[in-house]
């Protein structure tokens, strides 16, 4: 019997694009070769949008060597068919076409993990893993996310959100919004990652150049207040109906810093603190499970998984929480839909390995789509010949 296709996508146009590029290869695409039921197809996305198929974007040496702008003047862009499903087709004067039989989408940030591509998939009528459009949507924005998250009664740091023209065009009426809150304050573009453009700020006036800042990287900002006592911890979830998670795990910050660009990608292998048990991924080095009291701990896995059905997340998610450890009180910060890596380093060590990670993903994916095409999506009305 031949493999189910797997089309696994990358790269896109993201100031993650890179990242995207690891979690894919290393993370999918690799553990997948050992598949006795699934057979992965890179798609790569160029930093233009365009989307390329072949056998060697398979290799990451590809990438890392720079060699990828002039392998692809080689190569033709793929065209996409959508309706019966999704497929992909080689032009040339013979083209040659798949159908795909699942999409696993391993794009990080902007068009890729905020719902766009999601949204292709679901016109297109495929299974893809992961989070569905919605769910990626309300994740992506952290403001959309907070206020769904407090709906369901999860606790958040109290916060206020505007549009950047707004502030732009009267920042007296933002700023007297904003005077609810009390400094220290975070300032952060609502769908950015990786600290970009995120400032902590103590007084007006730098609330100020920090919204300044922010406004330039995005549409609309949040302020929120920060926690204080901090401890941060990461929850991977997995899951359609009944989420599970894997080990709470604590990051292991640079001291005095934020848990920024550098410390999440460029400080792997590195030594963690003295005695603490870490764990290297794709995040830097954290204590993985985190050093909470028992009630903390678990008081973090059932917030996690409350965010993550609160948000109507399925497949995989990680939640991330601030935990202020003297009033032993739990925050929801924010939900990334698409973990670099997967994470499979914590999976692993919960019991599961990247094999069985990736095709339990599949099958979640699968799963869904089955209980999807089940919901009545006809219905007969005389509108037409009235007409
Ligand atoms: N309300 C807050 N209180 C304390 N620290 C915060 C708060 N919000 C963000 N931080 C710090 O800033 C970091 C980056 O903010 P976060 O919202 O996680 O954005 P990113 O998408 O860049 O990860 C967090 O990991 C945390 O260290
Ligand atoms: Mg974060």
């Amino acid at each position: 019997m031949s493999k189910t296709k797997v089309a696994v996508v990358f790269g896109s146009r993201s100031t993650e694009h890179d990242i995207s590029i690891i979690t894919a290869i290393a993370s999918v695409i690799k553990p997948l070769e050992l598949s006795a039921t699934y057979e992965p197809i890179p798609i790569y996305i160029d930093k233009q949008g365009r989307w390329y198929s072949h056998p060697k974007l398979k290799d990451i040496a590809l990438y890392t060597t720079g060699q990828i702008d002039k392998f692809l003047t080689k190569q033709k862009p793929l065209a996409l068919q959508i309706g019966d499903g999704l497929k992909i087709f080689w032009p040339s004067l013979k083209p040659k076409s798949v159908k795909l039989d699942v999409v696993f989408p391993a794009t990080h940030g902007t068009h890729g993990e905020d719902g766009e591509l999601m949204g292709l998939l679901e016109m297109a009528n495929v299974a893809y893993v992961g989070c569905n459009m919605p769910s990626s949507v309300i994740a992506m924005d952290k403001a959309l996310a907070k206020i769904v998250a407090g709906h369901a009664g999860i606790t958040t740091s109290k916060f206020v959100w505007f549009y950047s023209r707004d502030f732009i065009s009267d920042n007296q009426e933002v700023l007297a919004n904003l005077s609810v809150l009390t400094y220290p304050l975070f300032v952060k573009p609502v769908h950015l990652g990786s600290s970009i453009a995120i400032s902590r700020v103590v007084n007006a006036k730098e609330l100020l150049n920090a919204i300044e800042v922010a406004a330039h990287y995005d549409d609309k900002i949040i302020v929120e207040e920060a926690v204080k006592n901090l401890i941060e911890v990461t929850v991977p979830i997995i899951g359609n109906e009944e989420p599970k998670a894997a080990f709470v795990e604590q990051p292991v910050l640079r001291s005095g810093s934020m848990f920024d660009f550098d410390s999440k990608y460029l400080r792997q292998g590195k030594k963690g603190q003295a005695g603490a048990k870490t764990a290297t991924g794709a995040q830097g080095y954290s204590k993985l499970p985190a050093e909470l009291p028992k009630d903390l701990y678990e008081k973090a896995e059932q917030t996690a998984i409350n965010t993550y059905k609160a948000i109507g997340c399925s497949g995989i998610a990680r939640v991330d929480l601030l935990i202020d450890s003297k009033a032993k009180k739990v925050y929801f910060n924010e939900v990334n839909p698409l973990p670099g890596s997967l994470y499979a380093h914590n999976w692993k060590k919960s019991g599961m390995s990247n094999l069985k990670l990736v095709e339990t993903l599949i099958e979640l994916a699968q799963d869904r789509f089955k209980r999807k095409q089940q919901l009545t999506t006809s219905f007969k009305t005389t509108y037409l010949a009235q007409y």
